[in-house]
């Protein structure tokens, strides 16, 4: 199974990822490219210390979408890629029919909360912010509704009395950690 990673900051997901394909922990999967839509994006130093082809792809003219030209490159470029799945792993963007019908089926999003509650920007936030007790991460295909599509899976995470802001991000990206890779594995074994 043909992944391309697609982030936009520091990649900690997609070390993840790699690090599970180097412990023979990704099942039949094998990341064949990332792409990051900031130049300076910590993934791409992270995938070219893996050997993985990394590259920035300017998603230009939008800042929060991908649509138009910047959307047309990466379909382009990753139609070249032959992908059987494309991970969006911290890639902030809202993406748009064009995009989702070049690759229908095939596009997971991580998300920072247990969807439906707390999508779009700072998950974690606005769970602690919100004063619930349990949030985690979840993992689901790419959809039109942003954070809505299907569910593939999910981790919880206890927030503690004594947890800041910071401890509950760090605990909710230990649980990510963990259950991105597992995702990918069962998806390349056929087990969605
Ligand atoms: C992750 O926490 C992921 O859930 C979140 O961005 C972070 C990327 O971290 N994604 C979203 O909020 C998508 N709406 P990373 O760059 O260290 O992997």
């Amino acid at each position: 199974m043909r992944v391309v990673i697609l982030g936009s900051g520091r990649g900690s997901n997609a070390g993840a990822i790699l690090k599970a394909q180097a412990e023979n922990r990704l099942g039949r999967a094998k990341v064949v490219q990332i792409f990051a839509d900031k130049p300076d994006a910590g993934i791409l130093a992270l995938g070219a210390q893996h050997g993985v082809a990394s590259a920035f792809l300017d998603a230009a003219p939008f800042k929060t979408k991908l649509e138009g030209e910047g959307e047309a490159r990466y379909i382009a470029a990753i139609e070249a890629c032959a992908p059987d799945l494309v991970v969006l792993a911290g890639f902030m963007r809202v993406i748009k029919p064009g995009f989702l019908n070049a690759f229908a089926g095939k596009i997971i999003n991580l998300h920072p909360s247990l969807l439906p509650s707390f999508p779009g920007l700072d998950g974690i936030g606005q769970a602690f912010r919100r004063g619930v007790k349990i949030t985690g991460c979840t993992v689901h295909y790419v959809t039109a509704e942003v954070d809505g599509g299907p569910i593939l899976d999910q981790a919880a995470v206890r927030i503690e009395k004594a947890d800041t802001l910071e401890s509950l991000a760090e605990k909710v990206h230990t649980a990510e950690h963990a259950l991105l890779p597992a995702v990918i594995a069962r998806l390349s074994e056929g087990n969605g």
